[in-house]
């Protein structure tokens, strides 16, 4: 990480919603870094307001870190927005992501549509480039009597999977730009505002995104089945 300059932090989601005591902008409130806090709509902790829920408006590899705090279950096509955090953040930047395993439905503020483990997490990694480093799921204690998780204690209702992946040079700009163009072009004909994700239908993704995202699916295939391979022994 550099030395020279502030660390450019960059928290998608940020809203500081009405009752939640704190943002991620604490973590970071210290002259080493420059927060900015980026969100689809107007409010507390909010530096930029997207016009388009899929993109973000900063240029490649000028980001060091990403944060991105329960958010991914809030958004339809995520992976197209995790597409172009692999544009934005620099080499050797970290993307950090929680979002929840489990828990109710919460449509607040709109759409509520996932939840992650970790291996949910290693595969976005392989789709969009990026290595995952770490992938881990709070999940509940085991019952002892049936070595199953216990789902049934309170403090077990919610939980978490975090995932912090990093720009390796194997990161293929040249490879993934096409893709994500149309993949991101695509997503936000679906979504015009963040009042239409839930409640507009989904039209097909054109025959030229199919080709090209199945043409990256099996570059990035190639790579995953080596990186299980690997792990296997
Ligand atoms: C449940 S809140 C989480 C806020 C905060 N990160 C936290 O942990 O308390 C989810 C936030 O994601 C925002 N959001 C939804 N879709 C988004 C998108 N495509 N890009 C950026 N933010 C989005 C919502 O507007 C909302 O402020």
């Amino acid at each position: 990480m550099p030395t020279d300059r502030p660390l450019v932090v960059v928290d998608v989601g940020s809203q500081q919603l009405t009752g939640h005591t704190y943002s991620h902008r604490s973590l970071f409130d210290e002259p080493r870094c420059r927060y900015i806090g980026v969100d689809v709509v107007a409010g507390n902790n909010v530096d930029v307001v997207l016009r388009k829920p899929y993109g973000l408006p900063f240029d490649d590899d000028s980001v060091d870190v990403i944060v991105s705090g329960q958010t991914f279950e809030h958004i339809p096509f995520f992976w197209a927005t995790m597409m172009d955090f692999a544009r934005v953040v620099r080499p050797s930047g970290l993307v950090i992501l929680s979002a929840p395993s489990r828990g109710h439905v919460h449509h607040r503020p709109h759409f509520d549509g996932w939840r992650f483990y970790s291996a949910g997490f290693q595969a976005l990694g392989d789709f969009v480039g990026l290595e995952c480093l770490e992938a881990t799921t709070d999940y509940p204690p085991s019952a002892p009597e049936t070595r199953r998780w216990d789902y049934s204690r309170a403090r077990s209702y919610w939980g978490d999977t975090i995932g912090v992946f990093q720009k390796s040079a194997a990161y293929d700009a040249a490879a993934i730009a096409p893709v994500r163009s149309e993949l991101l072009a695509w997503a936000n004909r679906q979504a015009g505002s963040p009042e239409q994700l839930s409640t507009r239908g989904v039209t097909a993704a054109p025959r030229t995104l199919l080709r090209r995202t199945l043409r990256h699916a099996r570059r990035l295939g190639r790579a995953a089945r080596a990186r299980m391979r690997s792990q296997a022994v």
